[in-house]
């Protein structure tokens, strides 16, 4: 069950996410962002607007909306879900803008230097929330929770290394050991041991649900776990080594995390199969079956950054990108498709169960223009990887064009479901839920616990 209720604001923080994902690609296709540009102000605006904007609030959103499935109770803190939005999307703005000092533009060290604070605001409000719920039910005794944990730390972690990181740009003394040096222990942070763990807890709940495969814990999640926190406790030793002067320690350090990294990977992959393996749906539906592909981009992924590691440059470009748009992002949009159609159904049907006949979820999806928005977005994917490792900018920027139409195209989805466009007039309640905000509290059953389910 992905909910029997939903969170107030969870279609707010996929609504603010979706925005930050097209002004990054608008931007990407306007030349912003390209092969070999991605230290540059502008590219380092595109690549967080994407990372954090995009990536980052839609998996905050998601958690807020899971972790009462996951831990079988009502969300602590929940009134703190708003503050956390507008915090996060705030900072994610003020450090977009900062990094435009890097090419000049003065007022843009002081954005950089302020950035950090709201963003730090916005993950410790989303950590209370999110910890409290699992913590209060023991959380570290089931597979995802206790990723979804790790996940938590590897975000505090992210946000002292990219906080120090901004402080030194802008120009403070703190921070400065991490320059140049700490850039890769932020990037596995960042898309490994943030974005990957916490989308890796999450599809343990998810996959089974949807493939109607047998919810168990095993062996290869159990391992994958423990090389999980060897990841996370080499990027814990590099950055206290470059932050007690002992950088020396990193050429040994990092080739061991990705090691570690690649067989995180694997074993999950493994696990993924195992699950595809035991489901009892024939026939599994859209978000799966891109759910694959997304699969397939994190195992490029992987296999890229080993030469990544090694000679840098472009194959360390085509790695990120391959994570954050093929992996992360296929993955994402596939489910929120399905999740869209589920909470709007839950929304509006659960309560005239028994009342009338109710659609089934899967009639609130757009099946088929949905299935071509998401190949063309892998496709493009496909083509920004090749394109960024042929060094070949002009490739880059029409595959961005490529993400940025299957983007709008899935947009348009999002709003067909919410609006419940894909059934017959006279299956459509006469009101219908807002879009984006939540309903008024009197009329909702939002963070409130439901008897009827789906
Ligand atoms: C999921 C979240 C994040 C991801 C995936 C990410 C990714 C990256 C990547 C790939 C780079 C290197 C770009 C390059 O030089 O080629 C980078 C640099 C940087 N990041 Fe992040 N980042 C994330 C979050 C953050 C946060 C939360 C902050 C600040 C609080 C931050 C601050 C910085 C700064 C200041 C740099 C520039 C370092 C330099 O000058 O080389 N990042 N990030």
């Amino acid at each position: 069950m992905i909910g029997k209720q939903l969170s107030r604001w969870t279609m707010a923080w996929f609504a603010a996410a979706l925005a930050f994902l097209l002004a990054a690609l608008g931007l990407a296709v306007l030349g912003a962002a390209g092969p070999g540009r991605w230290s540059s102000g502008p590219g380092l605006a595109v690549l967080h607007l994407f990372a954090l904007g995009w990536l980052c609030q839609m998996m905050l959103g998601a958690l807020i909306q899971f972790t009462p499935v996951l831990a079988a109770r009502p969300l602590a803190l929940a009134r703190l879900a708003l503050p956390a939005l507008l915090a996060c999307s705030f900072g994610t703005a003020l450090l977009a803008g900062g990094f435009l000092a890097l090419d000049g533009w003065e007022p843009g060290f002081a954005l950089l230097a302020a950035a950090p604070l709201p963003l730090a605001l916005a993950f410790a409000l989303v950590g209370a929330m999110v910890a409290a719920t699992l913590l209060a039910v023991r959380g570290w005794r089931q597979d995802a929770g206790r990723t979804v944990l790790a996940a938590l730390l590897a975000l505090a972690a992210l946000w002292a290394s990219g906080a120090g990181m901004a402080l030194a740009l802008s120009g403070s003394d703190i921070g400065m050991a991490l320059l140049p040096e700490g850039v890769p222990l932020h990037v596995l942070l960042g898309v490994g041991g943030w974005l990957t763990l916490s989308a890796i807890g999450v599809s343990y709940q998810l996959f089974p649900m949807f493939l109607l495969a047998p919810d168990r814990g095993s062996r290869l999640r159990d391992a994958g776990f423990a090389c999980a926190l060897l990841v996370l406790g080499l990027i814990l030793a590099g950055l206290a080594a470059l932050l007690l002067g002992g950088g020396a320690a990193l050429p040994l350090l990092l080739p061991l995390a990705a090691l570690a990294s690649a067989a995180v990977v694997a074993l999950y992959l493994a696990e993924a199969r195992r699950m595809w393996q035991a489901r009892r749906r024939p026939q599994p539906e859209l978000n799966m079956q891109w759910s694959r592909a997304a699969l397939a981009f994190l195992a490029l992924a992987v296999l890229l950054s080993g030469p990544a590691l090694w000679r840098g440059g472009v194959w360390a470009e085509a790695a990120v990108f391959a994570a954050l748009v093929g992996w992360l992002s296929t993955l994402t949009l596939a489910q929120m498709v399905k999740i869209a159609s589920f909470l709007t159904w839950i929304q509006v049907f659960s309560p005239l169960i028994g009342r009338r006949p109710v659609p089934m979820v899967h009639e609130l999806t757009g099946a088929r223009a949905a299935g071509r928005w998401l190949a063309l977005w892998a496709a493009a994917a496909a083509g920004g990887t090749a394109a960024l490792l042929a060094g070949f900018a002009p490739g880059f920027r029409l595959a961005a064009l490529g993400l940025l139409v299957a983007a709008l195209g899935l947009c348009r989805e999002a709003v067909l479901i919410r609006r419940l466009r894909h059934l017959a007039a006279d299956r459509r309640p006469a009101l219908l839920p807002p879009m984006i905000l939540p309903p008024s509290p009197r009329r909702s059953d939002h963070d409130h616990p439901r008897t009827a389910g789906a």
